[in-house]
């Protein structure tokens, strides 16, 4: 009788290890090569699987997320951010930076003019006259050095890249390295650190458009969003602040309680205006630097959500007004005006020129850090 109950104890014990092993070993990156550039440089795909089959493509061209999984509440998957299937349509299509990492600036520079220390430094201008994500080539159009990495996490691929002294404008080297991991919580976090040889500006960045019903399906405006954040920062007619980070309540940007993206966004209100929809900062509740939930999207047919942790203050949430249907994505289907929404964690826009917003500038000796985290789950999960 002892004997036996020890058998099945023993015996339940080496399935679980033997399923915990098969699990495991069910997590993987390869490497395998996405093309070359115009200039001869070899680009790359790693794919990263996590131990329950989730998966992202990610190029070391730009950054950029070429796809990405999740599960609906039926346990299908869907590719849920826009992209193309080579890296020819990257490089030669008018791409809104699709999946990429932008640096060294996220968002809008005015006039593409700071001052650090008594020296104006001028940048690309690419937006009207302003600077935008880094300006004509930002760190969504230069190829980083890849490295795969098996992590207890998940799968991660570290990419670096040195950006010179001048650079678009910018002073200083910096070194950037951002960490890609797909854990097996279902997440896709991401882990930018930079350290430069002199003072200069950084707000870096994640660009990828969502879509819960997968990409090149329908609009995004039955999707459910709440957004952390009692504030938020008005523009003027070119999308630079006013300096004002005005109170949610009462307006069409509060989401504080979830709320349909197209419930307001085409109100009479004339901030919409100036956005086209929603392309705006939200001043994140809690203490920067902590990692916090800055946003929750549902999508309410096949349930699919999305949170996103962060550790910045803001967090830019565009809502793909521009995209107009002429680029046609990796099933085949054209991306209409907002098929695709961004949650693009950051400081607020420009930062160099708002000095009573948090601070953008990176001295040398003083390494930067910042976390986000993309998390996948179903309802009640
Ligand atoms: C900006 C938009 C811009 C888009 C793509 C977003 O981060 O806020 O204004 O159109 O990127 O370029």
């Amino acid at each position: 009788m002892k004997r036996r109950y020890i058998y099945s104890v023993v015996l339940t014990l080496l399935l679980l290890l033997s399923s915990a092993v098969v699990a495991l070993a069910q997590a993987s990156i390869t490497k395998q090569s996405f093309g070359k550039t115009a200039a001869g440089e070899n680009v790359d795909l790693y794919i990263l699987k996590n131990v329950h089959g989730m998966e992202a493509k990610i190029t070391n061209y730009g950054g950029i997320v070429v796809s990405l999984t999740a599960l609906d509440r039926n346990r299908a998957y869907a590719d849920v951010v826009l992209g193309f299937n080579d890296l020819e349509s990257y490089l030669t299509k008018n791409d809104p930076y699709l999946g990429a990492i932008i640096g060294r600036f996220g968002n809008r520079i005015a006039k593409g003019r700071f001052n650090l220390n008594g020296v104006e430094y001028k940048l690309a201008v690419n937006n009207g006259e302003n600077h935008l994500h880094g300006g004509i080539k930002g760190f969504d159009k230069v190829v980083w050095t890849g490295r795969e990495m098996s992590t207890p996490n998940g799968p991660a691929v570290v990419l670096t890249y040195l950006s010179k002294d001048g650079e678009e404008g910018y002073p200083g080297n910096l070194r950037a390295s951002v960490t890609y991991t797909l854990t097996n919580k279902n997440e896709l976090r991401i882990d930018y650190s930079a350290s430069t040889d002199k003072a200069t500006v950084i707000n870096l960045t994640h660009h990828s458009y969502f879509n819960l019903l997968g990409e090149g399906n329908s609009d995004i405006l039955q999707h459910r969003v709440t957004i952390n954040a009692d504030r938020f920062v008005p523009t003027d007619a070119e999308s630079i602040p006013t300096g004002e980070l005005a109170k949610v309540v009462g307006t069409p940007f509060d989401f504080l309680k979830a709320t349909a993206i197209g419930a307001r966004i085409n109100q009479d209100h004339e901030q919409l205006k100036f956005g086209n929809g929603y392309d705006h900062t939200w001043v994140i509740n809690g203490r920067p630097g902590t990692l916090r939930l800055a946003a929750t999207v549902a999508e309410p047919v096949q349930g699919r959500v999305m949170e996103v942790w962060t550790t910045e203050p803001g967090v830019q949430f565009y809502t793909g007004n521009f995209l107009d249907g002429s680029l046609t994505g990796k099933a085949g289907k054209p991306y209409p005006r907002r098929s695709g929404f961004c949650l693009e964690t950051q400081h607020y826009p420009d930062s160099p020129n708002q000095p009573a917003f948090p601070t953008t500038t990176l001295r040398r000796g003083a390494p930067f850090r910042s976390t986000t985290i993309y998390r996948f789950r179903m309802p009640g999960q």
